[in-house]
């Protein structure tokens, strides 16, 4: 059962599985233009430290189409915590909305806002993981590959939030994954153990790109530089060099391999436009799976269920409904 969506490690095989049918049947019933509202008077709040496009937007829509309203909260001016501590926010917010949606620099903060919450928090991506991503990752790997067990996917680049998500992916579903970076931008010493000691396929790190991308059936890259790193761009441009994915480095995987990118790209940095732009490319198919996935989340955390609570309020079993949620007394008259 999800109470949250903060990592992808949180998360069971089943769980995961269980999120990516819910996203390709919303995926379906959008396309045939079904309306369907599950979340009909529930209300997300979307609070962003960082810039987005895909995330925003993706989010946003998504809560209309469930029969839900989004409010974004555009807190890219001071970081969380900053006005306010991150407990009084969380208590705040819980007497509102039904589930928090955050982009963050600190992946701790998103970490307490969840626990003093009793709304579900979903995490937009933090410098640490970008769990949402690769859930809609893997339903665009699906779609264009089928079953996952053995697939190797080949991530070139940082090892940071979108790598480390990727990593704990594979450690509950059987791929085969490797990240093919510079020395010093490895995946995290925890998260990589992690991974290691849970997979049912494999997780490897090498320095050897070329290597690397023999038999691959997915080739996946990144921003050298992430949000917040911007003044690293210059040292980063020169380590990453090499892992550059060109139709050269392409040419190396299977010949049906696809390449994937969670976007924003730097097109002539980590990526060549003949590749992003090629016949291999899913980019897109990852962007629009953002909308399926994320609605698959959200309903998955935010449905009442028969009792009228959530599954965290429910959990928890210490939270009331929010004040004037209750059906109104039948002879009541608040005017009177
Ligand atoms: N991939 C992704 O999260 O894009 P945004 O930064 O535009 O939200
Ligand atoms: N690693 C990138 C991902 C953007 C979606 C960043 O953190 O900026």
């Amino acid at each position: 059962m999800l109470y949250d969506f903060i990592s992808l490690a949180d998360l069971e095989a089943g769980d995961i599985y269980d999120l990516l049918e819910l996203a390709g049947s919303l995926k379906k019933m959008q396309r045939e233009s079904r309306v369907y509202h599950p979340l009909e008077g529930q209300s997300a709040v979307l609070v962003f430290e960082k810039p987005s496009l895909r995330t925003r937007v993706s989010f946003e829509v998504g809560m209309f189409q469930l029969g839900g309203q989004a409010i974004v909260l555009d807190q890219v001016h001071h970081r969380l915590g900053e006005r306010e501590s991150i407990a009084d926010m969380a208590r705040n917010l819980e007497r509102w909305v039904d589930g928090v949606v955050v982009r963050t620099y600190s992946h701790e903060a998103i970490v307490e806002l969840a626990e003093h919450a009793s709304v579900p928090v979903i995490n937009a991506l933090t410098d640490k993981q970008h769990p949402c991503q690769v859930i809609a990752d893997a339903q665009a790997l699906s779609e264009h590959k089928g079953d996952f067990e053995g697939l190797k996917v080949v991530f070139a680049g940082d090892g940071n939030n979108v790598c480390a998500s990727w990593m704990h992916f594979a450690a509950r579903i059987p791929i085969h994954f490797v990240l093919a970076c510079p020395e010093g931008y490895e995946a995290s010493p925890e998260v990589l153990a992690f991974a290691q000691a849970n997979a049912p396929g494999k997780v490897e790190v090498t320095h050897d790109l070329k290597a690397a991308l023999a038999g691959a059936d997915a080739v996946y890259t990144d921003v050298w530089a992430s949000m917040g790193q911007e003044a690293e761009q210059a040292d980063r441009a020169r380590a990453f060099e090499p892992y550059q994915i060109n139709a050269e480095a392409m040419a190396l995987a299977k010949p049906n391999a696809v390449f994937m990118h969670c976007l924003p790209a730097k097109r002539g940095s980590e990526v060549t436009d003949e590749v992003i732009d090629g016949p291999q490319s899913i980019v897109y198919d990852q962007a629009e799976n953002r909308l399926h996935s994320q609605k698959a989340i959200m309903v998955s955390l935010m449905e009442r269920r028969e009792d009228g609570l959530t599954a965290k309020r429910s959990h928890r079993g210490d939270v009331p409904q929010p004040a004037g949620r209750d059906e109104p007394r039948s002879g009541t008259n608040i005017t009177a």
